[in-house]
């Protein structure tokens, strides 16, 4: 099912001509399916339900790849819960009607202040990634008189095959305790009057594309376990982290299911409740940035089209080099070039994407795909450029879930010295 679609060569979301929507609420504008995202949460839930391992399963969509309201309310009114790596990411779920009790936090540098208020409305569990963290989440929860749920994130030193900065789970990486200390550390965490031990929890990266570095990573975390109930610490509950990736142009990640079924056959008869943090996943292919050509420059070497969507808005093209297919909204009677994709960005990385065959004029609109995951939540006011309005498309229906921000708002927190 495509939730993007054209009918008499105008692109859709869902019912809704993305035309009317650049009319009705300008560009630069994120644009989100309902549809689409609740297919992805099912895709989640019913792998879960299909194996006896994944029933009771939770599926802790990780907010940073999109945290808007009116996604984060959705998912929650789903079932989901949420995995967190911020006190303002906490706030944001709570404010999107999130139950406490599924809510799982993430991160290597969690302060007091985070962890006291994450055990004041009672999370379900601090993945916890260093000693120092651990001993600063004992000492918190001892003031509170509270006992922190805890589980340790574990780097399986996999090489999950993606680009080196979102590669997490090798021992080169700042994430998770190591593999050889697991063990120690555990037999720490029990003994810690603040800290009861719940789970294992480990993420080796983002946008894998085989399945195979998460049955490694899944071996090697068992293997501790193992050792852990000899050692007399029991699991409840067992974090795969997220990472599964998507497809960007013609990259073949594997489905849900035959993602997720034989690691539930690994998990068989343990009795450990599964934990998953997707994102991206669940998001990516569920938005698209709308944008509007401004100018096309002809240049010595290459064409420019300008469009009022920048770096500022979409990082990855500029950050990671990504690739995001960008497509007419409306076909035109121009005739075909090659463009780059550029911004009103004073950088030369200030680019959308490159050699794109267009058939295009100024006033066009552009969408630019896959922009629902590390879109908007990676977006900036750089040059003082307002952040881009975003709608969820409901079959007929739009709902503004956030309105493009003023430029007085951009300047309103600072003072002019007096
Ligand atoms: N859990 C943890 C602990 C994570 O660090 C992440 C992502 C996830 C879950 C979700 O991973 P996902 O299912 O989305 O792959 N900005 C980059 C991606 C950074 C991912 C960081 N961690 C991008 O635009 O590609």
């Amino acid at each position: 099912m495509t939730f993007f679609s054209r009918k008499n060569g105008v692109l859709h979301a869902e019912a809704v001509a993305l035309s009317s929507i650049a009319a009705r609420f300008g560009t630069p504008t994120y644009v989100y399916s309902r549809a689409a995202l609740e297919a992805a949460y099912g895709e989640f839930r019913d792998a879960l339900a299909a194996h006896p391992a994944g029933a009771g399963g939770l599926v802790c969509y990780a907010v940073k790849a999109n945290s808007n309201l009116g996604i984060l309310s959705l998912f929650a009114r789903l079932g989901a819960g949420f995995d967190i790596v911020s006190g303002g990411e906490l706030e944001r779920v709570l404010a999107a009607g999130a139950e406490a009790g599924k809510v799982v936090f993430s991160g290597v540098g969690k302060t007091e202040a985070e962890m006291a208020r994450a055990l004041e409305v009672g999370i379900r569990c601090f993945n916890v990634e260093s000693v120092p963290e651990l001993d600063r989440l004992n000492a918190v929860a001892v003031r509170l008189g509270k006992k922190a749920p805890l589980s340790l994130r574990v780097n399986p030193n996999v090489d999950a095959k993606t680009h080196p900065y979102i590669s997490t789970g090798l021992k080169q990486n700042k994430f998770g305790v190591a593999y050889e200390d697991a063990l120690a550390l555990y037999r720490r965490a029990a003994s810690l009057p603040g800290i009861e031990v719940t789970g294992i929890d480990c993420h080796i990266g983002s946008q894998l594309l085989d399945a195979s570095p998460f049955a490694e990573a899944l071996d090697k975390v068992l293997a501790l376990v193992d050792q852990l109930a000899a050692a007399g610490i029991r699991l409840h509950h067992i974090d795969l982290g997220g990472g599964l990736g998507i497809r960007y142009l013609d990259e073949a990640p594997p489905r849900v299911a035959d993602y997720l079924t034989p690691l539930l056959q690994k998990l068989e008869g343990r009795g450990l409740q599964v934990i998953l943090e997707p994102g991206r996943r669940l998001v990516g292919n569920a938005g698209l940035l709308l944008t509007k050509i401004e100018y096309l420059k002809p240049g010595e070497e290459k064409n420019f089209a300008i469009v009022d969507a920048a770096m500022n808005d979409l990082m990855r093209p500029a950050l990671y080099d990504a690739y995001h297919d960008i497509v007419e909204v409306a076909p035109g009677n121009a005739a075909k070039a090659s463009y780059s994709i550029v911004g009103p960005i004073c950088e030369s990385g200030d680019f959308l994407g490159h050699g794109r065959e267009l058939a295009v004029v100024p006033g066009d609109l552009l969408a630019v795909m896959s922009a629902g995951a590390y879109g908007f939540s990676m977006s900036s006011n750089y040059n003082t450029r307002p952040r881009a309005a975003e709608v969820m498309v409901d079959g007929d229906q739009v709902h503004l879930v956030r309105r493009r921000e003023t430029v007085a708002e951009l300047f309103a927190l600072e003072s002019p010295l007096p």
